[in-house]
C-alpha cells in the first residue's frame, strides 16, 4: 500500500516538474533560459508532515536547482535544528519556481502562473502542515485556505496557527517570517526559532 502511495506521489511529482520544466508561458522560463540556471520544484519527505512555503529561488537555488540551499537556506537549517526536526522529513518548496531578476518581488501574474503547481504539490504530499515562510506565500495559502477574513501583515500574524479544511483532511497553517529577513536582523532571527517552536508540537522525527 505505502509502495503503491509512494509510487504514485513520485511519478505525480515528476510531472510538476516535467511541467514547470517546460513551462515557456513564464516570462521566467525565459530568464531561466537566457542565463541557463535551473527551475526549483521542491525537496524533502514526499510523505512530510510539516511543507515549508517560501518565495521564490534566489540565485543559488537557481544554479543548484535545490531549496533554500543559500543564505536563507543556512537559516532555515538553523531553525530545524532547534526544534530537532530533520530536513529531510519535511518537504520544503516556494511558490515561484524560477528565479526572478535580481531577486525581485515576484508579480501577481507570475504568482498565478506558478501557483497551480504549489497547488498540486500540496495535494500530492498531503500535509498536516503548511509553514509559510514570507508574506507572499501567507497571502496566497490563507486565501486558498478560506482564511482571508484572518489575513493581516506579517508582522500581525505570524507566529499564529489557523486550522483549515482541505479535500485530504485538516491542515494547521503557520505564517511565519522569510529567513532572509533575519539574515541581518538578530532579532527577527529570535522571533522566527521563537515561532518555530509551534511547529516542532507537530514535527515527527520520522518520516510517515
Ligand atoms: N527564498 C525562497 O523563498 N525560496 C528559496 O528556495 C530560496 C530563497
Amino acid at each position: 500500500m505505502k509502495r503503491d502511495n509512494e509510487k504514485n506521489r513520485s511519478r505525480a511529482l515528476r510531472l510538476v516538474e516535467e511541467e514547470v520544466t517546460n513551462l515557456k508561458k513564464s516570462v521566467l522560463y525565459l530568464e531561466r533560459i537566457k542565463n541557463g540556471v535551473l527551475p526549483v520544484i521542491g525537496e524533502g519527505s514526499i510523505f512530510a508532515d510539516i511543507m515549508f512555503i517560501g518565495e521564490a529561488p534566489g540565485r543559488k537555488e537557481a544554479e543548484t536547482g535545490k531549496p533554500f540551499c543559500g543564505s536563507s537556506g543556512k537559516i532555515l537549517d538553523s531553525l530545524l535544528e532547534s526544534i530537532e526536526v530533520d530536513r529531510q522529513h519535511v518537504y520544503v518548496t516556494s511558490i515561484v519556481k524560477d528565479r526572478p531578476p535580481k531577486n525581485r518581488d515576484p508579480f501577481p501574474a507570475e504568482i498565478d502562473i506558478y501557483a497551480p503547481f504549489l497547488d498540486r504539490q500540496i495535494e500530492i504530499i498531503q500535509p498536516k502542515v503548511i509553514a509559510t515562510l514570507g508574506r507572499f506565500s501567507m497571502i496566497y495559502i490563507m486565501q486558498k485556505f478560506g482564511l482571508s477574513g484572518d489575513l493581516k501583515t506579517i508582522s500581525l500574524t505570524h507566529g499564529k496557527w489557523f486550522e483549515a479544511r482541505t479535500g485530504y483532511g485538516k491542515v494547521t497553517i503557520i505564517p511565519l517570517y522569510h529567513p532572509a529577513a533575519a539574515i541581518y536582523n538578530q532579532k527577527l532571527k529570535d522571533t522566527l526559532k521563537k515561532d518555530f517552536q509551534i511547529i516542532k508540537k507537530y514535527a515527527k522525527k520520522k518520516p510517515k
